[in-house]
């Protein structure tokens, strides 16, 4: 038995996933080319200096592109790592894809360690992953509170982003006092910001 919130958001995290799990993967790999390429075109990347991405898992929008664009124009690429011990995410500069990651919980690809960022208010864009959104930037994870307690620590005029494929839009997400909204969606039929 949980409270109602959290099972609502179970319950809406489980049918989300499936509607996205269901899509081909080449049309995934399709949507996500053309949602990088959205984000690519924002003044709010393109000004960024220091930008906090993720490597994708299962059927997410696939973040690859995204991830080796941020280092082929020069910005500071910053990847997390799970830390257990006190249940965070632990930032790393990441200047090499390959040898500079080893796959962690769920194979998900992680910064092996190196230059820790100590300082969160150095990021200016935060790519934030999630499992569904609201065109208000409601946003519903994985359930580990893990971006809630990573946002809560962003400058004020950072831009938190999520790319997302248009399956995973709903009317309304369940939303508890810790939730924290992204300032924008991007999906590969539409954009819904709050504000650049
Ligand atoms: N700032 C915070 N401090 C302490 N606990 C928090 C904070 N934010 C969220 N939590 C807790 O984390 C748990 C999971 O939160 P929630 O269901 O919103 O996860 P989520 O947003 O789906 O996950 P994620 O952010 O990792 O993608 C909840 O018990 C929530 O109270
Ligand atoms: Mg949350």
């Amino acid at each position: 038995m949980g409270s109602e919130p959290t099972n609502v958001k179970r319950t809406l995290r489980k049918s989300i996933i499936a509607r996205r799990d269901a899509l081909p993967e080449a049309d995934r790999s399709a949507m996500s080319a053309i949602i990088t390429r959205k984000i690519g075109g924002l003044a709010a990347y393109v000004d960024a200096e220091v930008v906090l991405a993720y490597m994708s898992f299962g059927s997410e929008f696939e973040t690859g592109d995204f991830v080796r664009g941020v280092l082929e124009t020069g910005k500071t690429l910053i990847l997390p790592r799970l830390n257990r011990d006190r249940c965070g995410l632990d930032l790393y500069r990441v200047t090499d894809l390959e040898d500079g990651l080893e796959a962690g919980i769920w194979g998900i690809r992680e910064p092996r360690g190196g230059t820790m960022l100590e300082d969160f208010s150095l990021l200016d864009f935060i790519l934030v992953p999630g499992v569904a959104f609201s065109r208000d930037g409601g946003r519903l994870g994985y359930g580990g509170g893990f971006y809630d307690r990573l946002l809560v620590g962003k400058r004020p005029d950072a831009l938190a982003l999520a790319a997302a494929f248009s399956v995973q839009m709903v009317e309304k997400v369940p939303l508890e006092a810790n939730d924290i909204p992204v300032d924008g969606i991007v999906t590969e039929t539409g954009e819904y910001v709050r504000r650049f």
